[in-house]
């Protein structure tokens, strides 16, 4: 009997290729034998600032010996009042990665499709349950090609997924587009990782379409991506078949109570985000005058920049080196781009005098 257990797996799975996230900052800190608090880490647009006190709080008095809700009763009714919905129409899970995988599977699309660049884990989660995925451009401004998404649709595309402000490029949809996507057959996943960020959101469209299904995540603005909490707002139909097929503990007893925290005190909560927005517009004004860089605009937490005369990755390892981090992708539709997460103003400091020390050695010499 051939005893190779490999033989069993799925045969798509061969050549899977495992997502690509970003280095911890413990490892960052080994490395390169720098204290952790002196890591500056702008790579993974997360939120910088350390929770508040009534989210600590809530969470060293979460009961952690219990299972944790799986109908989510309280922490569907804040997160609905939050955004102005019914809770039946609110689904949460362990970040909106959980969301997404649990729409792929409810649905089974025969195919799906996003617009790249953008978000890897609509590709990545798709092709993990067996499913097509389908990439359309953008054009120079990143903005979507809706004639290739209905394109995609044609051929038997019935999930689009797309992100609004989109990672990396920072942009928004705009309502003319919105508009025309809300009018094909298929499911329309608008992420709205970084909504509060751009202060705009689709979920009022949601009455009027209910083949409109959106996301969001307290990764960001609360800060809160190690506890992994995200949700959906969908029509009730949808957001009751996808609380019937997800995990019922998808959602840890700290991550609901420190959820609920973040809406209760959200005013204080979102104090960061106003601070978040102003070092993004001083990163977009400060970047823009180093003479090789052309910066993005960006509605989201961090902005996106095109390397002009020397090598992307040149100035990411010259950064890297000195303990700061940010995010560089290595493929076609980003070639030459980084990205940079909106930090701390003295994390912004630290970055802007690298830059300028980088510039003094290696394009003015
Ligand atoms: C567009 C977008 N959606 C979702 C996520 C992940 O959110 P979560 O931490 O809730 O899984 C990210 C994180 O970078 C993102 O950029």
């Amino acid at each position: 009997m051939d005893k190779d257990p490999i033989r069993f797996i799925r045969s798509d799975f061969s050549d899977l290729i495992p997502y690509a996230g970003v280095e911890s900052p413990e490892q960052v800190s080994e490395i390169l034998k720098i204290p952790i608090g002196s890591v500056v880490k702008l790579d993974a647009n997360e939120n910088p600032y350390p929770p508040i006190d009534a989210i600590l709080e809530a969470v060293s008095n979460a009961p952690l010996n219990v299972y944790p809700d799986p109908n989510q009763t309280f922490l569907r009714e804040s997160i609905a009042s939050y955004v102005g919905v019914d809770p039946k129409q609110v689904v949460a899970g362990a970040g909106s990665d959980d969301l997404i995988d649990i729409v792929i599977r409810l649905l089974e699309p025969k195919m799906s499709v996003s617009a790249v660049p953008t978000f890897g884990m609509y590709k990545f989660l798709s092709n993990n349950s067996g499913i097509r995925h389908i990439e359309v451009g953008r054009n120079e401004n990143f903005e979507i090609d809706i004639l290739e998404i209905e394109k995609a649709v044609l051929k038997g595309a019935n999930l689009i997924l797309l992100a609004s402000p989109n990672n990396p490029t920072g942009n928004s949809l705009r309502p003319d587009e919105i508009e025309k996507l809300v009018e094909l057959d298929a499911v329309i996943v608008i992420d709205e990782a970084y909504a509060e960020f751009s202060r705009e959101s689709v979920i009022p469209l949601i009455e009027k379409h209910p083949n409109l299904l959106v996301l969001r995540t307290f990764s960001k603005w609360a800060g809160l991506a190690g506890i992994r909490i995200g949700y959906s707002v969908s029509h009730t139909e949808f957001a009751r078949r996808m609380m019937a097929i997800k995990q019922p503990y998808n959602v840890s007893t700290v991550a609901d109570v420190a959820a609920r925290a973040a809406l209760e005190h959200r005013v204080e909560v979102l104090d960061s985000v106003s601070l978040l927005i102003s070092e993004r517009e001083r990163l977009i004004r400060e970047l823009s005058e180093f003479s090789f860089f052309k910066v993005f605009p960006s509605d989201a937490n961090f902005v996106l920049v095109q390397v002009l005369e020397k090598k992307a990755e040149d100035v990411v390892k010259f950064l890297r080196e000195r303990g700061i981090l940010v995010r560089y992708y290595n493929m076609p539709t980003l070639s030459g781009m980084i990205r940079i997460s909106a930090g701390r103003p003295e994390q912004t400091d630290a970055l802007l005098k690298a830059l300028r020390d980088f510039e003094e050695n290696y394009v003015k010499a």
